[in-house]
C-alpha cells in the first residue's frame, strides 16, 4: 500500500479500516482490521488446518479466537473446536467490534469499536504483519522477520503439538461446557518444579496431581531441573523436565492432537480421527473424576457412577448452601456446642475420603481414643480412621478441621467418620445407612468345560463368547447408587466432557432384523457359537464387514436392552471392539461389531507370525483396553472373562478386547436387585477369589490378563497340565507354577529361562522385555488380589522398560 499522505498515516495509526477480504486469509497487514460483522474476516493457515477470527460464545458475545479449521465446522454455528481466545473472559459485541493492528504494532480488540478489551502491547517501527501458521500459532513479526508476540506464550486451555509449555505458560480451564470464561482448574509449573493441576477457586486452593499424598518422586516426578519445560511433539510424546512423560494411545501418526485442560478438572489428550471431525481421548492425567478437587464444595462428596456422572450430595446431617452453586458446598443443620462432649456421636461414611486439613497424625490408636481426640477438638468436623500398610503398619486417625475435597469409591479403603450430635447419629443409623461394596456371588459354575484347544470349531472361531461371566453389582449405598456398572461416561450437565461426545458416535445405529438377515445371507456363515450366542459374518449395505452376534437367552425387555446396548456402543477405545448397532424387534437380540479379519489372539498364537514384536504389542494394547473399562468405569465394568479367544487381532496386530459388559444382556434375571448371580468364567484364566469367600474386583481381569500373557510368553494354554519337576512328583503343575518354578531356577541355569519361551519364536525374542513381560505377569497372579498392580499400573511398567 502506498503512502498517500502524512495525515492519512496518522489517521491509520488509530483507526483501522477494514481489510479487504480477498486478501484476510493469508495474513493481516499493519494498518488494516478484521470486523465481527464480516463472516469473511478469518485468518487461515497457509495449510487450511487453523482459521482465527471472531467466533461466538454467547448470545451476541463474541471472542477472538482460533479453530481447527475443519471441513464440517461452521464458527457461525458456533461449533468448531477452539484452541486459543484472546478475551475469554470479556466477550465482545457483535456489532462494530474490531481486532485492529495498528501502524503502530499493537494488536487490539475493541468491544463496539471502542472500548479496549485486550491488546498485545506491542510496538514496532517498521510495519507488522499477523499470520497465522499450521501449527496453530497467531504470530505478529515485524518487517525483519522478528517475532513480537505469539499465541504461543499466551495458552488459553489448549496446548499444541510443538508448543512450548514452561514456567510463564497456564492452561486455565473454562468455566463449563459451553462458557469459555476462565474456570477453576490450571495446569502450571509449581515452584518446585513440577507440572501440577491445581484446583484454585474462590474460597481455597489446593493441588491435586500429582497425588498430593505422594512424595514427588515416588510419583515419578523430579523436582531438580528448574528449566521447567514440557512439550508435546508432533508423534503424541509428551515429556517434561520433571520427568513426567506419556506417549498417547496412537503415538507414532502424525495426526493432529491437542492437550486441553478441560472443565471438569482433568487434562486430556486429543486426537484428531481419521473422519477429520471428531476428537477421540488418547490420553488423560488420571481417570477418576471425583479425585480433582474442589469438584464439590466443603461438606460434600463426589461420587461417580457411569450412569450419572460425576454427582455431588451433602454429608449426612448438611445441607446445600446455595442451590445454584455446588462449589460453595454444604452447612450444617445441626448445633454442635463445643461444651457438651458427651452429646457428640460419630456417624460412618464407608469408603469415603477428605483430603487435606487434619489437625495431625496419630498413630496406633484405638477407634474409642480417636474418637475422644475429635470429640475434645471444638473445630474438628470428624475423622479419618484406618489401616496403613505402609513402612509402620498400623490403624491411624486423622482428626479433620475441615472436610474438603470428598470423594467416595468402592475401592477405597478407608472410613470417615463424621461428628454431629448423638441424636442426629441415631436419625440416620436407623434409616439403614448401609455398607456398599461390590459385590459378585462367589458361586462358579462353568457352563461349558473349558476352552479346550482340541475343539476344532473354535480353534477357527473368531469371536468366541462361549463361557460368560456375569458380575452383579449389589449393595445399597448411603448415596443412592443402587448396582452401577460399568459403562462409559455419560453426558450429564454436570459431568465429564465426553470424548464419545467429540467423536459423535455416528456409525451406531438401530438395524432392522431384515437388514440383519440379508446382510449374513440368513444367517449362513457362522464364524463362532457360545453360551452367550451365535456369530456370523456379514457384509452391510454400506460395505463394511461385520460380526453379527445373535444372542440366545437375550433380555426381553427392549428397554433394558437397548439401555445396556447404547452405553456399550459409547464405549471408544482403539483396543475395545467397537460394536456398530443392534437390532431389538420382537424377541430378536443382535448386536452388530466390527469383523477383526486376523481373528482372536488365541488362534494366531499358534502361528510363526506371531512374532515377539507383535505379542508385545498385543500385551500392551490389551492392557490398555482393559485399563480404559477399568478405570474409566472405576471398578464398576469388570469383563470377567479374558482370555485369548476374548482378545481380537486387527490388521496390524493391534488387539481389541471383544465380549465386555454383554454378561449384562442377557437373561440372567433381575441382576439389579439381587445380590446373587451366576459366574461362569473360564478354568485356568479365573482368579482364586472365584472360588474362596473374596469380594470380586477389577482384579479378578488382572489376573486373567497375567494368565493370558504367560500364554504369550509360553505358547503353552493354561488348561494343559505340567508334570512337577521334583522328581518322582506326580502332581501337575499349573501353568503359573511351573512359570514360577523355572523362573526361580533361572538364576542359575541361563537355559532354564529359555525353556519357557514359547519355542515358535525360534529363540527371536527381546530379551529385557521377555523378563519384564514375565515379571509383570506373576505380579499379576498373586493369590493375594491386593498384591497384584491395577490395569494401569501394568500399563505404565511394559512401557517403562520398553523405553530402556
Ligand atoms: C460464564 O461464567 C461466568 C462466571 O460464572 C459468568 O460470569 C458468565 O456470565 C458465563 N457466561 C455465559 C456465556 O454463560
Ligand atoms: C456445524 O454446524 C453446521 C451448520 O449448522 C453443520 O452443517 C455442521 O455439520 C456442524 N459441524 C459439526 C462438527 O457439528
Ligand atoms: C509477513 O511479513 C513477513 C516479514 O515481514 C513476510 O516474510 C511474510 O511473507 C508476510 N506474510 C504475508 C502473508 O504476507
Ligand atoms: C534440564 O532439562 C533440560 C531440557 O530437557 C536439559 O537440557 C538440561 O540438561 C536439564 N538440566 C539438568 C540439570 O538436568
Ligand atoms: C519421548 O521424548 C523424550 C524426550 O525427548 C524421550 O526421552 C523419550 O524417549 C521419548 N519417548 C518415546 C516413546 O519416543
Ligand atoms: C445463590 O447464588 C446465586 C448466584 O451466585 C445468587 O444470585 C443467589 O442470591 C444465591 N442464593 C442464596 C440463597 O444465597
Ligand atoms: C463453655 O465453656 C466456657 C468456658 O469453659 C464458658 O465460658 C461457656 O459459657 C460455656 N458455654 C456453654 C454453652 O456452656
Ligand atoms: C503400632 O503397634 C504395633 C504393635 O505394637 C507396632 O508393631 C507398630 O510399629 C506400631 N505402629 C506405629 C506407627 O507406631
Ligand atoms: C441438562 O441438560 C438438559 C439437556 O441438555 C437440559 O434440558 C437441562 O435443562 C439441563 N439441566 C440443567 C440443570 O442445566
Ligand atoms: C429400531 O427400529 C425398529 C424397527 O425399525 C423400531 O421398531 C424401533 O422402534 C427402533 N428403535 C429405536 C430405539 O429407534
Ligand atoms: C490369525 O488367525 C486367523 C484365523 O485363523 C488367520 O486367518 C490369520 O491368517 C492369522 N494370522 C496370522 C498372521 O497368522
Amino acid at each position: 500500500m502506498a503512502t498517500p499522505s502524512m495525515l492519512l498515516v496518522a489517521l491509520l495509526a488509530f483507526f483501522c479500516p477494514p481489510l479487504l477480504s480477498s486478501s484476510s486469509s493469508d495474513g493481516l497487514w499493519a494498518g488494516s482490521s478484521l470486523s465481527v460483522e464480516e463472516t469473511a474476516d478469518v485468518l487461515t493457515s497457509p495449510g487450511g488446518i487453523f482459521s482465527a477470527g471472531f467466533h461466538p460464545v454467547g448470545v451476541n458475545a463474541y471472542s477472538f479466537a482460533i479453530w481447527f479449521n475443519t471441513q464440517s465446522c461452521s464458527a457461525v454455528a458456533n461449533n468448531c473446536t477452539m484452541v486459543w481466545m484472546a478475551n475469554r473472559d470479556q466477550p465482545v459485541n457483535g456489532k462494530r467490534s474490531n481486532l485492529c493492528l495498528s501502524k503502530s504494532g499493537n494488536l487490539v480488540l475493541k468491544d463496539g469499536g471502542q472500548i479496549l478489551v485486550w491488546e498485545t502491547k506491542t510496538v514496532s517501527k517498521s510495519v507488522t504483519n499477523l499470520t497465522l501458521d499450521d501449527g496453530g500459532n497467531l504470530i505478529l513479526r515485524d518487517l525483519q522477520g522478528h517475532i513480537l508476540w505469539q499465541s504461543y506464550d499466551s495458552p488459553t486451555d489448549t496446548l499444541l503439538p510443538l508448543q512450548p509449555f514452561n514456567e510463564n505458560s497456564k492452561l486455565i480451564s473454562s468455566r463449563s461446557r459451553g462458557n469459555y470464561s476462565s474456570g477453576y482448574f490450571q495446569l502450571y509449573f509449581s515452584p518446585d518444579n513440577v507440572l501440577s493441576l491445581l484446583y484454585k477457586g474462590p474460597e481455597y486452593s489446593s493441588v491435586y496431581w500429582p497425588s498430593p499424598g505422594r512424595l514427588r518422586w515416588d510419583a515419578g516426578r523430579s523436582t531438580y531441573n528448574n528449566s521447567k519445560i514440557a512439550v508435546l511433539d508432533s508423534l503424541g510424546n509428551f515429556s517434561s523436565t520433571d520427568y513426567f512423560s506419556f506417549v498417547s494411545a496412537d503415538y507414532g501418526s502424525k495426526i493432529p492432537r491437542m492437550l486441553k485442560m478441560d472443565f471438569d478438572g482433568n487434562i486430556r489428550l486429543y486426537s484428531l480421527k481419521e473422519d477429520g471431525e471428531s476428537w477421540v481421548v488418547s490420553w488423560q492425567a488420571f481417570p477418576q473424576p471425583c479425585r480433582v478437587h474442589g469438584c464439590c464444595g466443603p461438606n460434600s462428596v463426589c461420587v461417580y457412577s457411569p450412569n450419572l456422572g460425576r454427582k455431588c450430595s451433602c454429608i449426612p446431617g448438611y445441607k446445600m448452601k446455595n442451590h445454584s452453586d455446588w462449589s460453595l458446598g454444604c452447612e450444617p443443620e445441626f448445633h454442635l456446642s463445643c461444651n457438651q462432649t458427651e452429646q457428640v456421636g460419630f456417624l460412618k461414611l464407608s469408603h469415603t475420603d477428605f483430603y487435606g486439613y487434619d489437625f495431625g497424625m496419630y498413630p496406633n490408636v484405638t477407634f474409642k481414643d480417636c474418637a475422644k481426640i475429635c470429640s475434645q477438638m471444638c473445630d474438628c468436623k470428624g475423622f479419618q480412621y484406618k489401616f496403613f500398610k505402609a513402612n509402620k503398619p498400623g490403624l491411624y486417625c486423622y482428626p479433620k478441621t475441615q472436610l474438603l475435597n470428598g470423594h467416595r469409591e468402592p475401592n477405597f479403603n478407608g472410613d470417615m467418620y463424621l461428628k454431629m450430635p448423638k441424636a442426629t447419629v441415631s436419625f440416620y443409623d436407623s434409616t439403614a445407612v448401609e455398607d456398599s461394596k461390590l459385590q459378585c456371588s462367589n458361586e462358579v459354575q462353568t457352563l461349558e468345560p473349558t476352552y479346550s484347544t482340541s475343539s476344532k470349531r473354535r480353534e477357527n472361531d473368531p469371536l468366541d463368547f462361549a463361557l460368560w461371566a456375569v458380575c452383579a453389582v449389589g449393595g445399597i449405598e448411603f448415596l443412592a447408587i443402587f448396582s452401577v456398572w460399568c459403562l462409559m461416561i455419560r453426558t450429564h450437565n454436570d459431568s465429564i466432557p465426553k470424548a464419545n461426545n467429540l467423536l459423535a458416535t455416528t456409525g451406531f445405529r438401530n438395524f432392522t432384523y431384515a437388514e440383519l438377515k440379508k446382510a449374513t445371507n440368513s444367517f449362513s456363515v457362522e464364524t463362532g457359537r457360545g453360551a452367550g450366542g451365535i456369530v456370523f459374518k456379514a457384509t452391510l449395505s454400506d460395505g463394511r464387514v461385520a460380526a453379527i452376534k445373535r444372542l440366545v437367552d437375550a433380555y426381553q425387555g427392549e428397554a433394558e436392552f437397548l439401555a445396556e446396548v447404547n452405553t456399550i456402543g459409547k464405549l471408544n477405545h482403539m483396543n475395545l471392539i467397537a460394536m456398530w448397532g443392534y437390532c431389538a424387534e420382537g424377541k430378536h437380540r443382535l448386536l452388530v461389531y466390527e469383523y477383526m479379519e486376523h481373528g482372536s489372539l488365541a488362534e494366531n498364537l499358534s502361528f510363526k507370525a506371531l512374532d515377539w514384536k507383535n505379542r508385545f504389542n498385543i500385551a500392551v494394547g490389551t492392557a490398555r483396553g482393559l485399563a480404559y473399562l477399568h478405570e474409566e468405569c472405576l471398578e464398576w465394568v469388570l469383563h470377567c472373562d479374558i482370555k485369548p479367544h476374548n482378545i481380537l487381532l486387527d490388521s496390524n496386530f493391534q488387539p481389541k478386547v471383544s465380549d465386555f459388559g454383554l454378561s449384562r444382556m442377557l437373561n440372567r434375571g433381575d441382576v439389579k436387585h439381587s445380590h446373587v448371580s451366576r459366574i461362569r468364567g473360564t478354568r485356568g484364566y479365573m482368579a482364586p477369589e472365584w472360588v474362596s469367600n473374596f469380594p470380586i474386583t477389577s482384579k479378578v481381569d488382572v489376573y486373567s490378563y497375567g494368565i493370558v500373557l504367560l500364554e504369550l510368553v509360553t505358547g503353552r494354554s493354561p488348561a494343559m497340565g505340567f508334570p512337577g519337576t521334583d522328581e518322582g512328583s506326580l502332581k501337575e503343575q499349573t501353568l503359573v507354577e511351573w512359570v514360577r518354578e523355572q523362573m526361580a531356577s533361572a538364576r542359575e541355569t541361563e537355559t532354564r529361562r529359555r525353556e519357557i519361551i514359547d519355542p515358535k519364536l525360534e529363540g527371536r525374542y527381546d530379551e529385557a522385555e521377555m523378563l519384564n513381560l514375565v515379571a509383570v505377569a506373576l505380579q499379576c497372579v498373586e493369590e493375594d488380589k491386593d498384591a497384584r498392580p491395577t490395569m494401569g499400573e501394568v500399563v505404565q511398567m511394559l512401557l517403562r522398560d520398553q523405553s530402556h
